[in-house]
């Protein structure tokens, strides 16, 4: 860890934990075939409401704001009044790319806040013990993001050809919430945005600082709902669940 990061850090105890969530829901749902994925029903729910319960329920979030599409500001809005949803603090209009997105959310957090967890509106299976666990190992060290391990075989290629098959029992898939110290994120997602970086998530933000982030576990149930079948497949999670 590098040195000035070390001294500004301090690790904080269960009580003293103040977390923000920030909530990415303002993409273009490219990859769903004209359907709205934020607001699309999933059981007796739209998405972002399932999304929105689940931070809602962690002890350690005391506030939540949204980023969402302009368009879509007055449903939202309405959707986390009509629910009730008591921590929904704000919800803001999003940027042209996720990191733009989640900056204009992390501007709007109050200054308490000591932790950020960001968290995609489009994950809507996310369970208490994977928000919990990712901000406990945060708050100890600064920077936390849930994973597991890669399934399958991955390949690295140009031009429909292989170029090289990374070793499989390294590999894992990154997930969230991403929970960050909150000077940390702030000033590595402005550096990222300034230098016009192209992230996919925001652990990538922090790692180019050189900054270590920690891996907590996640869940093969954590999906990302991105293209239509992930509908149908977290429809079968949650009657699972239920059935269980
Ligand atoms: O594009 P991807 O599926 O990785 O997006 C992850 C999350 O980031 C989604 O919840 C999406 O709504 C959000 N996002 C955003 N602003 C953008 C692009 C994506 O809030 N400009």
């Amino acid at each position: 860890m590098p040195g000035f990061w070390k001294r500004l850090f301090r690790p904080k105890k269960g009580d003293d934990i103040f977390c923000a969530a920030v909530v990415p829901a303002a993409g273009s749902a490219s990859r769903m075939e004209g359907q709205d994925k934020i607001l699309a029903p999933m059981g007796e729910w739209p998405v972002l409401l399932h999304t929105l319960k689940a931070l809602e329920a962690s002890a350690y979030i005391r506030e939540i704001v949204v980023v969402t599409r302009e368009d879509q500001i007055v449903p939202v809005s309405q959707l986390c009044r009509d629910c009730a949803l008591g921590k929904v603090s704000k919800v803001v209009v999003g940027g042209p790319d996720r990191t733009h997105s989640v900056l204009n959310g992390v501007r709007e957090v109050s200054s308490r806040a000591g932790l950020i967890a960001i968290h995609d509106g489009a994950r809507p299976l996310v369970t208490a013990e994977i928000i919990d666990e990712a901000i406990l190992q945060a708050s100890a060290c600064g920077a936390a993001a849930p994973a597991v391990p890669v399934k399958e075989t991955v390949k690295l290629a140009s031009g429909g050809r292989v170029e090289h098959t990374p070793d499989r029992s390294a590999l894992f898939v990154v997930q969230t919430p991403q929970v960050f110290d909150a000077d940390l994120i702030r000033g590595a997602l402005g550096k990222a945005a300034e230098e016009g970086a192209a992230l996919t998530d925001d652990c990538s933000a922090v790692e180019r600082l050189g900054i270590p982030v920690t891996l907590t576990r996640g869940s093969y149930e954590n999906i990302k709902i991105t293209t239509p079948v992930d509908l149908a497949i977290g429809e079968a999670i949650l009657n699972w669940r239920d059935a269980r």
